[in-house]
């Protein structure tokens, strides 16, 4: 038996996943993942945690399927994306903690780049949004902050990688230093249009560029893992960043194509085509998975939270004991009697990009139950995903057929079906929903031979259930009104 090994380290945890040739799970092994919160606003990884757990749940996932590393024909990796690690060559030991894309220490930093107007260029030359989300700015605070670390990097001494550059180096005992071209879009120093590092860049951000990996694209064998992993060694066949990768995933390879991943938050990812079209209402631009020379980008939209209002309808409000129950609170009532929940608790991400706005929920009167609070917060999430949907449209000039979708909410009915009416186009739920280390398998199989042909992958991907828009076009339009109405009230409200 042969299988294909993704390798999925996300932001709360590592996991391995091994799939079969029809593109079915056989097993799946995690480990939950410590955060480390230092100040307010500061979010760190420890590195070594980081590789530890993703090599045992990859050794833990074999012993599982009662496979040896013989049986393996290529390891793929996806993995939380911005994460930045900074490590000795000579040790192999990282300087710093890693720091995690969600820490917001050098936003003030940004905000003083975007007054000395460098936003056009920076987003021309990367498609991003000048923010701290990006690695740019951490690797330079960890080489101004770690004591002697700049003097190291300028001898050459240090390595920089996003987390999957620091897995191919652990894998290859330090004989790999590369990303994928996915990841190396999210780190505000390549040129997305170029394909290659950006010097003007580096200069901006005072990063040498003697810490930068070779950048490969997705689908490509980096190497192979020494035997003391797995026994004997693995192809390493690819790796992309896991939103890229999610979108490879759902089979998204045609410009048009969009997938929704439900989450703790949301992002959307539509692909474009050939050309790392600019946004005009505030999307990311990215590049995109694709095989051989072929050239491919994305449009991307971040929801911040999504996933998460149901947790406090659990935890917060106390309404449900298990978010599982909240299908059955919402679907125990036809509508949601007039009341809007703008989840904007961490402010607003795309299109808005409101920092300063706060969640609020309006239209209560005195026959409002928690019935109908669960089930606006399961709309105000598919709104939000709405508004995100109209800005790729006005974007990219593109028609859209369908709305791929996979996380866990989108085993959600009710909301998947009120997605697919208030953005007028049909939902598509795959059957396997775990798309991310599907496409890390995807791109590792493709280069290691263990699928032939995109043509091929299309095949192996199933629809599960599609949801077609029932809601008439008038009764959309008015609930959008209302919707938008409510974001007007939850927008700058910390101004
Ligand atoms: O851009 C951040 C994203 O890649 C993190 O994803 O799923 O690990 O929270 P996740």
């Amino acid at each position: 038996m042969s299988i294909i090994l993704a390798f999925d380290q996300g932001t709360t945890s590592s996991r391995a996943i091994a799939f079969d040739h029809s593109g079915s799970i056989i097993k799946v092994a995690q480990r939950e993942l410590t955060q480390h919160y230092p100040q307010s606003g500061w979010v760190e990884h420890d590195a070594n945690e980081i590789w530890e757990s993703q090599l045992a749940v990859g050794r833990e996932v074999l012993e599982q399927c009662q496979l040896t590393a013989a049986d393996v024909a290529a390891i793929g990796i996806t993995n939380q994306r911005e994460t930045t690690v900074l490590w000795d060559r000579h040790t192999g030991q990282p300087v710093h903690h890693a720091i995690v894309w969600q820490d917001r220490r050098t936003a003030e930093y940004c905000d003083s780049l975007r007054e000395a107007g460098h936003t056009d260029r920076v987003q021309q030359k990367t498609g991003l949004l000048i923010d701290s989300y990006f690695c740019a700015t951490k690797l330079r605070w960890m080489l101004d902050n770690v004591p002697g670390a700049r003097q190291k990097a300028e001898n050459g001494d240090l390595a920089f990688g996003t987390v999957d550059s620091w897995l191919f180096w652990k894998l290859t005992g330090g004989k790999v230093h590369a990303t994928d071209i996915t990841n190396a879009s999210r780190t505000m120093l390549f040129n997305i249009a170029a394909r290659q590092w950006d010097d003007e860049l580096l200069e901006l951000f005072e990063i040498p560029k003697s810490l930068l990996p070779e950048v490969h694209p997705s689908s490509h064998v980096y190497g192979e893992s020494q035997s003391e992993w797995f026994g004997t060694p693995i192809k390493l066949g690819g790796a992309a960043g896991d939103q890229q990768s999610a979108l490879f995933g759902q089979n998204c390879t045609q410009a048009g194509m969009v997938k929704n991943t439900y989450g703790t938050g949301c992002f959307m990812l539509m692909n474009i085509g050939n050309e790392p079209k600019p946004s005009q209402c505030k999307l990311l631009t990215t590049v995109a998975c694709s095989t051989g020379d072929v050239r491919e980008y994305a449009l991307e939209g971040s929801i911040f939270i999504a996933g998460a209002i149901v947790q406090w309808l659990r935890d917060g409000l106390g309404i449900i004991e298990s978010s599982t129950e909240v299908e059955a609170l919402a679907a125990s009532v036809d509508d949601t009697d007039g009341v809007y929940l703008v989840p904007a608790f961490a402010g607003l991400g795309a299109p808005h990009w409101d920092a300063y706005a706060r969640g609020t929920l309006v239209g209560l009167t005195r026959g409002t139950t928690k019935a109908h609070i669960a089930r606006a917060a399961l709309e105000g999430i598919a709104f939000q995903v709405a508004d995100v949907l109209d800005a790729m449209r006005q974007d990219a000039e593109l028609p859209i057929e369908e709305l791929r979708v996979d996380g866990g909410a989108a085993a959600n009915d009710l909301l998947m079906q009120f997605q697919a009416d208030i953005i007028g186009v049909p939902v598509v739920r795959p059957k396997v929903i775990e798309t991310t280390a599907l496409g890390a398998a995807y791109l590792a199989g493709l280069s290691s031979g263990f699928w032939n042909s995109l043509q091929e992958l299309s095949q192996v991907w199933q629809t599960e259930r599609v949801f077609k828009p029932q809601m008439s076009a008038e009764e959309v339009a008015t609930r959008r009104k209302r919707w938008t109405a409510a974001l007007d009230r939850a927008r700058s409200w910390e101004q």
